[in-house]
């Protein structure tokens, strides 16, 4: 395993991304090697103090320049707001990651339709909020721009107990695909990463609440036998948002060290059967012969 920066000194020189939930966890991460890469960064979110104090600290590690601007995905006009803000402060916009995200654990029977509709709102129409406004300007100027977006991959297999937010991300694959081909006329790039468990405080919190973090380790659902690395994925996303993966459109790209695939293998379960076992299977096997 290699947890270093991937990509060479200034691949990302000239860049203008804005990161939306980049105040915490992934969001952050990512961030902070699209700084190192030379990038200008916006990091938006609800909790102002949040951004400041993560944008001071961004600063401070990479030398880099952070604006930090509060914005509710949910709220078009407050979206609208960080584009000009952006663009007064930095000039053009190059990049986008939608990466703010809402989520929880409950059976869906026990969700209030307020509760359902708070995740679609966070993710689904948070990133056609953000991808609409600042598609809609760019091609206004003409400008060439990439989105990339966090899915998850339940946003295919579909999961129990997370319904909201599989719902929401499957339509932001839905999204990322569609656009990827009617924008493409425009210079507009859109890919999707697809992240299997990456130890933040905002998903573990969430998703493991109470003792199910000492009855579930995530680790254990993984065929590499580990969670993700922070920088694993930021190697990914600085990649896709560079001039690198200009061939690469419409992908969705999974890093989760197998995980999905061994949930979704028939035999896979067969992954519990000792040695011995398979020892004495072969051996009987072998008198049948
Ligand atoms: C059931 C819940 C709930 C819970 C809130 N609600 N939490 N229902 N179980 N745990 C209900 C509330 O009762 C309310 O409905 C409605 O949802 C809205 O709740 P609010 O607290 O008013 O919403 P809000 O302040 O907008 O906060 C949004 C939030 C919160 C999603 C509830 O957790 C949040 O701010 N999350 C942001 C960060 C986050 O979730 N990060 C994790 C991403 S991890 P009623 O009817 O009572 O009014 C991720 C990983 C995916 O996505 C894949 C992993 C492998
Ligand atoms: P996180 O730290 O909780 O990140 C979520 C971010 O979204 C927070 O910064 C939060 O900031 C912001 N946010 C929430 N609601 C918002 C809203 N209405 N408007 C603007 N911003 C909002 O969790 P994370 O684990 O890093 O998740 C980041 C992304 O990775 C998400 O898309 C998640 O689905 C995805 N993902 C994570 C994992 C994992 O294992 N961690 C796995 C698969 C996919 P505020 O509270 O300040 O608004």
């Amino acid at each position: 395993m290699r947890t270093d920066g991937m990509l060479k000194e200034g691949s990302l020189k000239g860049q203008t991304i804005i990161v939306t939930g980049g105040g915490t966890g992934l969001g952050r991460s990512m961030g902070k090697y699209f700084l190192e890469l030379g990038a200008n960064l916006v990091i938006t979110s609800r909790k102002l103090e949040v951004l400041e104090k993560a944008a001071k600290e961004l600063e401070e590690e990479t030398g880099g320049k952070v604006l930090p601007l509060q914005c509710d995905v949910r709220d078009y006009e407050q979206v609208e707001a960080v584009i000009k803000q952006t663009e007064e402060h930095f000039g053009n916009i190059t990049n986008l990651l939608n990466n703010a995200a809402g989520n929880f654990v409950s059976p869906t029977e026990r969700l209030s339709a307020r509760a359902f509709e708070t995740i679609i709102d966070i993710v689904l129409k948070g990133t056609t909020n953000f991808t609409l406004a600042l598609g809609k300007h760019w091609i206004a100027k003409k400008q060439a721009g990439t989105v990339l977006n966090i899915v998850t991959t339940y946003a295919w297999t579909g999961s129990g107990y997370v319904v909201p937010s599989a719902c929401a991300k499957a339509g932001v694959l839905a999204m990322t695909r569609s656009l990827a081909v009617e924008w493409a006329k425009y210079k507009i790039r859109l890919n999707a990463i697809a992240p299997g468990p990456f130890p933040t405080e905002g998903a573990w919190s969430r998703l493991l609440p109470g003792d199910l973090v000492k009855k579930f380790d995530p680790a254990k659902l993984v065929p590499v036998g580990r969670v993700g690395e922070h920088q694993e994925l930021a190697n990914l996303a600085a990649y896709l948002m560079s001039d690198f993966s200009s061939y690469v459109n419409g992908e969705v790209v999974t890093i989760d060290g197998g995980e999905w695939l061994m949930g979704a293998g028939e035999f896979s379960h067969l992954e519990k059967i000792p040695q011995e076992m398979w020892d004495m299977l072969e051996a009987s096997r072998g008198k049948k012969q």
